[in-house]
């Protein structure tokens, strides 16, 4: 019997990937994928952060190395230099982020767990690009408020990635959209969530996947109408949704 996910129920997907979250039909052409452009290329330092990440008990919340190819690639043809990340865990997205930056360049990093971070850290640390990072520890939206109190704050990121409560990313919009710059980018990240945008009322998706569902059916369409932004919808991990500012 298929499932939500594409797979077929009692024969695991092939591949360790545990990141994984593909949407793509065919779990070989996502392996091909890995094995051929992604994981000969990935930095020494973020593969070392995949491996370290893949032994932690909640290792499925890590971007997937190709999203993580994906981000670094986006950063870099942008030129972003001032830049926030909602949701780091043990830092993939974020190492990948700060590898993109220039030398002078700037992460916010918000999490409420410190703990997980600390995990990635010393890795971040060893890759030269600590320096870069601003990490606060607490729920992004009460910081998110006060930034938006004040007028340097406005318009003053280039790039900012969403990866963390799915139930407030609507909320998150709301603020985001004032300090990112006119021309700067917003990803949200897991915009098609597991597929399961698309499942019948009665699949059997597990509890939390239901739950986050109706957030994501609502942001996607809050984004597809929004004149504020252009966006593109993009079938990478679990669905990313890039938003570019244009008043
Ligand atoms: C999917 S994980 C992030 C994965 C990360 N981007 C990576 O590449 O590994 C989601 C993270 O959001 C954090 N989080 C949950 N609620 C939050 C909130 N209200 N504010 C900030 N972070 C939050 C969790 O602690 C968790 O580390």
């Amino acid at each position: 019997m298929a499932t939500v996910d594409g797979s077929i129920k009692n024969q695991p997907a092939k591949h360790q990937e545990v990141g994984h979250k593909s949407l793509l039909q065919s779990d070989a052409l996502y392996q091909y994928i890995l094995e051929t452009s992604v994981y000969p290329r990935e930095h020494a330092a973020m593969k070392e952060l995949r491996e370290v990440t893949a032994k932690h008990p909640w290792n499925i919340m890590s971007t997937p190395a190709d999203e993580g190819q994906f981000l670094n690639m986006l950063l870099k043809l942008i030129n972003a230099k001032n830049t926030m990340e909602i949701g780091v865990y043990t830092g993939y997205s974020l190492l990948s982020t700060a590898l993109a930056l220039p030398e002078d360049g700037k992460i916010l990093a918000l999490d409420i767990n410190r703990e997980n971070y600390e995990i990635g850290l010393p890795i971040i640390e060893m890759a030269g690009v600590a320096h870069k990072i601003d990490f606060r520890e607490g729920p992004a939206l009460p910081l998110l408020d006060q930034m938006i109190q004040d007028d340097k704050f406005h318009g003053s990121f280039d790039f900012i990635f969403v990866d963390a409560d799915k139930d407030n990313y609507l909320n998150y919009h709301k603020r985001l959209i004032d300090l990112i710059k006119v021309g700067g980018v917003i990803g949200y990240d897991n915009t098609l969530w597991n597929g399961s945008l698309v499942a019948p009322v009665d699949a059997p998706l597990r509890k939390y996947v239901r739950y986050y569902r109706d957030f994501m059916l609502e942001l996607n369409k809050a984004l597809a109408v929004d004149p504020r932004i252009e966006i593109c919808q993009l079938p990478v991990g679990d669905g990313i949704t890039i938003c570019r500012r244009i008043s």
